[in-house]
């Protein structure tokens, strides 16, 4: 089959298609027939090395960790799928860009009436952004949300749950001016410019604060975030998309006020919660379907220009969520 991966880590040239062997799912294991593979932001990070080196037996690393498709295999002991089913499946060891691909049972969910292209982009996304929302984040509806890197995957579907469970305000913030326009398309309330959002956000909630910040950039964003946070309020980190590595932050401020920071990893869940990462993709496939979520359809290019896509995600240029096409 073909496959889309890296043998040394590196800029978004290091991407190259080449040639492995089909898998054969083992126990528990679906093998599936990639139509399309969601690009995420962790793609980027795992090819330029932050998760360590390539380690694949054949020296290739796939990054991909999120794709829609058709079962085409199933391993010993898997029950409620079947050969043909057209599913969608979150990967927590990558492996998506690439025609075939070994998933876990626990983390493949038919999608439905959704459109396989719209899917691909599911499996990750939003069961981080309802994670971080309610797991991690406590969200209560009534309250007011700050999601930075409002234009994003995980930004703009987080914006669209917290909407639907009830929501009073949802703020964001992005990083450049054009980003402003099209992520009002999102259903933001208000949205505010990354780099001097604290006064506006203070102003927006008219000096009340926020009650739950997301936030996967860090540095001077996180530090912000607990100077608009309301008594009670919640802080939940998720990323380090600004690479700012250690921070501190001054526990008195956190706990003369009731205020909390809290962290959310889908990989971590993975291992320790299967269960509830797979009620979290089938939530959302059934939500996006029948259209108690609205959304829209991500971007679609071919897995041709994978290099590419990767460029513009690293450099902040995308919108919304990017999936490539691998038929
Ligand atoms: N913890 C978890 O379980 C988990 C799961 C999934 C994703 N994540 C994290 O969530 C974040 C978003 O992931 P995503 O896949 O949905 O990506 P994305 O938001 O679609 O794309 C990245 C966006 O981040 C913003 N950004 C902020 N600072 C940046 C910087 N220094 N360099 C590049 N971009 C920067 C850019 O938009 P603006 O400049 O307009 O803001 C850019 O478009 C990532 O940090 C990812 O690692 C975490």
């Amino acid at each position: 089959m073909r496959a889309w991966g890296f043998k040394s880590n590196g800029d978004p040239e290091v991407l190259q298609e080449f040639q492995r062997p089909v898998p054969t799912p083992e126990a528990g294991q679906v093998l599936v027939r990639v139509a399309y593979a969601g690009v995420n932001f962790a793609e980027v990070q795992h090819r330029r090395g932050e998760f360590g080196e390539p380690e694949g037996a054949d020296g290739y690393d796939v990054p991909g960790l999120e794709v829609s498709g058709v079962i085409v295999g199933l391993g010993a002991g898997v029950e409620g799928l079947a050969v043909g089913s057209s599913v969608a499946a979150y990967l927590p060891t990558f492996g998506g860009y690439a025609e075939y691909v070994l998933a876990d049972a626990a983390f493949v969910q038919p999608v439905g009436t959704l459109p396989l292209a719209d899917a691909a982009g599911v499996p990750c996304v939003y069961p981080t952004a309802y994670g971080v929302l309610t797991d991690a984040g406590r969200f209560q509806g009534g309250e007011t949300v700050l999601i930075h890197s409002a234009a994003g995957g995980v930004g703009s579907a987080a914006a669209r749950i917290a909407r639907k469970l009830g929501a009073a305000h949802v703020l964001g913030t992005v990083g450049s001016t054009e980003k402003l326009a099209l992520a009002k398309t999102l259903g933001y309330d208000a949205l505010f410019l990354r780099d001097d959002f604290t006064g506006a956000a203070l102003e927006a909630t008219w000096g009340q604060g926020v009650d739950l910040v997301l936030d996967p950039v860090g540095g001077p964003v996180r530090r912000g975030s607990l100077d608009v946070l309301a008594p009670f309020g919640r802080v939940v980190v998720y990323g380090d998309l600004g690479r700012h590595g250690d921070w501190q932050a001054d526990a008195w401020d956190i706990w003369k006020n009731n205020r909390a920071l809290a962290g959310y990893n889908i990989g971590d869940v993975a291992r320790r919660s299967p269960d509830t990462l797979g009620a979290h993709l089938a939530f959302a496939l059934s939500a996006l379907a029948s259209g108690e979520l609205a959304y829209q359809p991500p971007t679609v290019r071919p897995m041709d220009e994978v290099v590419h896509v990767h460029r513009a995600l690293e450099s902040g240029a995308t919108h919304g969520k990017v999936v490539l096409a691998v038929w």
